[in-house]
């Protein structure tokens, strides 16, 4: 199985537009310590030929122009190696790009009924007409073979199971922070699986649940949310008045973190993704990335392949 990082930010990407951050900065001004990042997607094939996108940034575009294996395949005017798109909820960094897609290309767009719904109340999404472009709806914890357009399947099985989460930001129409979990379904993980080897994508997750430690167990790659490094690191920072809890990620360090609390539950290989521009993880020089790599994690970089 190969897995492609595609991107490696959190929404926003580094550097952020807007963003003056040290992080953002030190990307701009082209720090080799901190090298510029686009938003998180990744992509996984089984033979090398045809391709599952898990997710779709904002910058997948860009992304695809960057990664050789997604290229249209040589002798036809038309074509490519993506033969379906995965989602883990309707953030708009992660289905924004499906809009990059609009080009009468088929593929078979994979998510939850939940993660459906939402796609299904925003007209924008027609642009991808629904018989090049089948909706699949996929049952959480059921085992299914990937298929694509045609429904010939691509010899990967995917199982999307649900995590804590929150709805899309820009669905939370002034709710209150109570009501903001949203329901299951809405945000999920991916497991993917060759038949050999069985790779975990989980770039949202307010917390870890003892289902979530059970199928982290074993897997030959595990690929989590990093988005913070601490829950007020945003606030300290002066970029904004968010915690990390308030926007549905756990944070990486602290005794309540990620680090702390999958310490042993033994994924082979496991790597942080979907950093926020705010994380000191970004750096190569900081004492926070030296901490997780003690820990055996890796932070996932833009166009690093795994072959798990
Ligand atoms: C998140 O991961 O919390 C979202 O991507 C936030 C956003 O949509 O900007
Ligand atoms: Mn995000
Ligand atoms: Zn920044």
């Amino acid at each position: 199985m190969r897995v492609v990082v595609l991107g490696s930010a959190a929404g926003g990407g580094l550097p952020q537009w807007n963003c003056g951050c040290g992080n953002c900065r030190r990307a701009r001004a082209g720090d080799p310590a901190v090298p510029a990042r686009t938003q998180s997607s990744v992509a996984v094939s089984a033979d090398g030929a045809r391709w599952v996108l898990l997710n779709a940034s904002p910058d997948l575009r860009q992304q695809m122009a960057a990664t050789a294996v997604l290229a249209p395949p040589e002798g036809a005017p038309r074509g490519s190696p993506v033969a379906a798109i995965v989602l883990t909820n309707a953030d708009i960094d992660h289905v924004a790009g499906l809009l990059t897609l609009r080009e009468g290309q088929p593929f078979a767009l994979h998510a939850s009924a939940r993660v459906h719904a939402v796609l299904g109340a925003n007209p924008i999404f027609d642009a991808l007409d629904r018989a090049r472009v089948p909706r699949v709806a996929l049952d959480l914890g059921r085992r299914t073979p990937l298929s694509d357009a045609a429904g010939a399947p691509i010899g990967l099985d995917v199982t999307l199971f649900p995590v804590p989460g929150k709805v899309p930001l820009w669905l939370e129409g002034g709710r209150a922070e109570a009501e903001l979990a949203g329901e299951e379904g809405d945000t999920v993980g991916v497991e993917v699986t060759d038949g050999r080897r069985r790779m975990l994508y989980v770039p949202a997750c307010a917390r870890i649940t003892p289902a979530l430690a059970d199928r982290v167990r074993g897997a030959d790659l595990l690929l989590f949310d990093g988005t913070l490094w601490d829950d007020r690191e945003m606030i300290r920072q002066g970029l904004g008045p968010k915690t990390g809890a308030r926007m549905g990620h756990m944070s990486v360090g602290g005794p309540e973190g990620s680090l702390a609390l999958l310490e042993g539950v033994g994924a082979r290989r496991r790597a942080f993704i979907h950093m926020n521009n705010s994380n000191p993880l970004l750096a190569a020089d900081s004492p926070e990335r030296a901490a997780v790599a003690a820990a055996g994690w890796e932070v996932a970089s833009d166009g690093q392949e795994f072959r798990p």
